[in-house]
C-alpha cells in the first residue's frame, strides 16, 4: 500500500499524473449515527456487521451543546471498535461553523487509521474541498497516516449545484457525492418541510378531454431531486466518482424510502443513507443487482460473443451499447459477491 505522502507526492513536470488509487468497496448504506447519544452508541456493534459504512455524524442533527461531546466520544467509539470489512466515515460540521475546522484537528489524528472518507457538508465550490484537502494532506503528514483519508461533498446549495463539476474534479481525494435534499431545498427557497422525497403538490394533471371536457382528470406525482440528482450522477461519472441518494427522512414511509432510492440505483447512484436500522436492508436490497437482471446480463453477454454487432435475444435487439449496459450491472454483481 501507497502511503499518503505517495499519493500525493508533487508531480515531476511532464510526469503523467497518478492512477487514481480508491479502491472499490461496497457502500450501498452510509449508516448515521450521533456519537453524543449514549443509547445509539450503545448498539453500534451489532449495526456495524450490517453495514458497508458507518458515519459519525458531528453536524445538523447533534445539538449544538453536544458538539464536542460528540467529538470526544467519537474517539472513544472507534477505539473500542471492531469494523471488520465496514468502512468508517465522519460528517464534519460544516467550513462555516465554529466547529469544522476542530473536528479535522482533532480527528484524523486521533482516528486518521480507521477514517476511511470526511463527509463535507454544504459545499459551495471547488475551494471548500481544496481547503479540506489542504489540511488532511498537513494532518496525514504529521500523524504519519499509511494511506490518504477521502473527501466526500453533500451537494446541498444552489451554488454547489452550479459548481457540481469543478466540485467532482477538485482533488485526486474526492471519493463521491451525496444530494442533500433538506438543506438544498430551504437554500433554493423550495416550498417544502420534508427530508428527500416527493410532495403531493408536485404534480402533472392530466390534459382535458377534448370530447368529455368535465370528466375527472388524473395527476402523476413528479419527482422534484431528479434534475440534481440526474446533473450530480453525470458529474462523478464524468470524473470517476461515486454518487448517492442521501437521506429520506419519513422513516415509517418504508415504500416510498424504497421507491427513492432505486429511481437513485436506476439512475446511477451506488447507495444512500440510512438513518435508522429499518433502512439498512432497503438500501442493501436496492442498490444491489436483482438476481433476474443478473441472469438476464449474463444471457445478453454471452449471445454477443465478442460484444460486437447486433443479436436478438427473446424478441429484443441487443447491440455494442446494451452489453455494456449488461456489464455494469454484472461488474457490481460480481464486486458485491466478492
Ligand atoms: C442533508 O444533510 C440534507 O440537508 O438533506
Ligand atoms: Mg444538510
Amino acid at each position: 500500500m501507497r502511503s499518503a505522502k505517495d499519493f500525493f507526492a508533487p508531480l515531476a513536470v511532464g510526469a503523467p499524473p497518478p492512477p487514481r488509487e480508491i479502491p472499490w468497496r461496497p457502500s450501498r448504506m452510509i449508516h448515521f449515527f450521533d456519537p453524543s447519544n449514549e443509547k445509539m452508541a450503545a448498539k453500534l456493534p451489532q449495526i456495524i456487521p450490517r453495514v458497508d459504512v458507518l458515519l459519525g455524524n458531528l453536524e445538523d442533527g447533534v445539538r449544538a451543546d453536544n458538539k464536542i461531546v460528540a467529538r470526544e466520544n467519537l474517539i472513544k467509539i472507534v477505539d473500542g471498535a471492531d469494523f471488520g470489512e465496514t468502512q468508517f466515515w465522519i460528517r464534519l460540521n460544516s467550513l462555516d461553523s465554529p466547529w469544522g475546522l476542530d473536528d479535522l484537528l482533532t480527528l484524523v489524528p486521533a482516528i486518521g487509521e480507521n477514517l476511511d472518507v470526511v463527509m463535507v457538508p454544504k459545499v459551495q465550490g471547488a475551494e471548500d474541498i481544496h481547503y479540506v484537502d489542504r489540511l488532511l494532506a498537513q494532518l496525514e503528514a504529521k500523524a504519519g497516516l499509511s494511506r490518504p483519508v477521502l473527501v466526500h461533498a453533500i451537494l446541498e446549495t444552489a451554488r454547489g449545484v452550479a459548481n457540481v463539476e469543478e466540485i467532482c474534479a477538485a482533488s485526486p481525494r474526492m471519493q463521491g457525492l451525496s444530494l442533500g435534499p433538506a438543506d438544498l431545498a430551504a437554500d433554493r427557497r423550495m416550498k417544502t418541510t420534508r427530508v428527500g422525497g416527493g410532495h403531493p403538490g408536485y404534480l402533472v394533471r392530466q390534459d382535458p378531454r377534448p370530447d368529455d371536457p368535465a370528466a375527472v382528470r388524473a395527476t402523476f406525482q413528479q419527482d422534484p431531486w431528479h434534475y440534481t440528482l440526474a446533473r450530480m450522477v453525470d458529474a462523478c461519472a464524468a470524473n470517476g466518482i461515486m454518487p448517492y441518494y442521501g437521506p429520506f427522512g419519513d422513516i415509517a414511509d418504508v415504500l416510498a424510502c424504497e421507491d427513492q432510492f432505486r429511481n437513485a440505483f436506476l439512475l446511477g447512484c451506488v447507495g444512500a443513507w440510512s438513518l435508522h436500522p429499518v433502512q439498512i436492508d432497503i438500501a442493501k436490497k436496492v442498490f444491489s443487482p436483482e438476481p433476474a437482471d443478473v441472469e438476464w446480463a449474463k444471457r445478453v453477454v454471452a449471445a454477443m460473443g465478442d460484444g460486437t454487432g447486433a443479436v436478438m435475444v427473446d424478441g429484443t435487439m441487443q447491440d455494442d451499447a446494451s452489453v455494456k449496459q449488461c456489464r455494469v450491472i454484472l461488474t457490481l454483481a460480481t464486486r458485491l459477491a466478492a
